[in-house]
């Protein structure tokens, strides 16, 4: 049977991840988290330098990007793919506090995008993956066979956010994680390159009431209907 490109774009916290693995999983797909490329540029640029007073020396960064090497292993422990910086497993560092905050500076930057575009392109070129983030219908893979919006209301999102804070002992209140999600809508929404867009065709998820096993029982309907289709075609 052949294997299908899934391509699921949506706003910071409404569970893209948790269904981009679920279908992964059911369907034996490979899945790849695009937004932990550009977290591993981000903490690369905190750790050489790169990012001083809060701003980004864009000129050094630019000269160091060919050579940064981001990918992804499998780990048979976890039996997770866990994202790798220049030979070294980042996968829990990237997900701290300073690199989510540093992260908008290095996203918008047109060459760093290019980059991780064409690694993400390769990646999954062989089909059967499911990859998640912000441009991957409208950029990384215009010609997915399918294609998810997911979005839930900003209050669902925050409560949901704030609860998995707390629940690790984070000092957050549910006001600050709401502002936090506002902006980071509209950075997602409103940067130049590549900005988040619904692709032509996608399927939009609203999950604000829904529960993660509806999610993925609608999901995975639309992806079925797709394989039958391309497998007829
Ligand atoms: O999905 P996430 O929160 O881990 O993504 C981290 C950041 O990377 C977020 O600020 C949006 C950005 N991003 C992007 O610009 N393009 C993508 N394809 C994925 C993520």
């Amino acid at each position: 049977m052949r294997r299908i490109t899934i391509a699921i774009d949506g706003f910071s916290s409404c569970g893209k991840s948790t269904l981009a693995k679920q279908l992964a999983h059911h369907l034996r797909y490979t899945y790849i988290d695009s937004g932990a490329m550009y977290r591993a540029v981000a903490l690369y640029a905190i750790e050489n330098g790169l990012i001083v007073d809060g701003v980004l020396v864009l000129a050094d960064l630019l000269r160091v990007l060919p050579g940064i090497r981001i990918g992804f292993e499998h780990d048979d422990t976890t039996q997770r793919s866990e994202t790798w910086l220049d030979g070294r497993n980042v996968e829990h560092r990237i997900r701290e506090l300073d690199v989510s905050n540093c992260v908008t500076l290095v996203s918008p930057v047109p060459e760093v995008r290019a980059k991780l575009v064409r690694t993400q392109q390769e990646l999954g070129a062989g089909g059967g993956v499911v990859m998640d983030g912000r441009d991957i219908g409208t950029v990384v893979f215009p010609g997915a066979e399918v294609k998810f919006f997911m979005t839930a209301r900003p209050e669902v999102r925050a409560e949901r956010r704030y609860k998995e804070l707390r629940g690790r002992g984070a000092d957050v209140t549910f006001e600050s994680v709401l502002a936090n999600i506002g902006r980071r809508d509209l950075d997602d929404t409103t940067r130049k390159a590549d900005p988040l867009v619904q692709a032509p065709g996608a399927i939009v998820i609203d999950n604000s009431n829904m529960t993660s096993a509806e999610q993925f029982d609608i999901a995975l309907g639309h992806v079925v209907k797709a394989i039958g289709t391309v497998a007829e075609a």
